[in-house]
């Protein structure tokens, strides 16, 4: 197969929202609010396809400093062309944006929580979230 890793910061959003839902990981995004949906494309410092004849078969996106830290929010492949290799190369595309020292931070979908450790991360024991309902105490 001969799929492509290419750089798009132009994504459009129906072209976002229809790989995230072809991956299921629409089912844990914003997928119904376009406002937001158009800000994580828009504000992403990374954004990676994955592209088979033409059609968007996997997506990596990322908010970074390219220097010390690189948060990977979304990391889905189209169902018919999981485990196969995209996923770990769009990392790798994403890695490749980065200064050599800085490292990728993710929160895990739970239907992924076994893939990261099988592809070399580690579980940090002392990741915290403050969500946004959340107050500040
Ligand atoms: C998780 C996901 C991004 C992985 O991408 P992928 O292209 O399918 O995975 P890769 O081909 O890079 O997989 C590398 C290895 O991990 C395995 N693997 C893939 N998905 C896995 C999962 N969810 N759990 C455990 N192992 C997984 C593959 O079988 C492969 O194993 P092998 O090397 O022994 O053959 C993709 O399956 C996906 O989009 N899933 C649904 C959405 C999702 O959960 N995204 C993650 C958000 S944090």
């Amino acid at each position: 197969m001969n799929i492509t890793y290419q750089i798009t910061p132009n994504l459009s959003i129906e072209a976002f929202l229809d790989i995230l839902n072809r991956s299921t990981l629409g089912e844990r995004r914003p997928i119904d609010d376009l406002e937001c949906v158009e800000s994580m494309i828009k504000n992403a410092d990374i954004i990676v396809t994955a592209v088979l004849d033409e059609k968007i078969v996997g997506v990596a996106r990322a908010v970074t400093d390219f220097s010390y830290c690189c948060y990977l929010s979304d990391l889905a492949v189209d169902v018919s062309f999981q485990s196969q290799g995209i996923g770990k190369k769009l990392i790798q595309s994403v890695r490749e944006q980065l200064k050599a020292k800085c490292k990728i931070i993710l929160l895990s979908a739970p239907a992924a929580v076994e893939y990261y450790p099988k592809i070399g991360f580690t579980q940090h024991p002392s990741a915290w979230v403050l969500d946004s309902t959340k107050e500040i105490l």
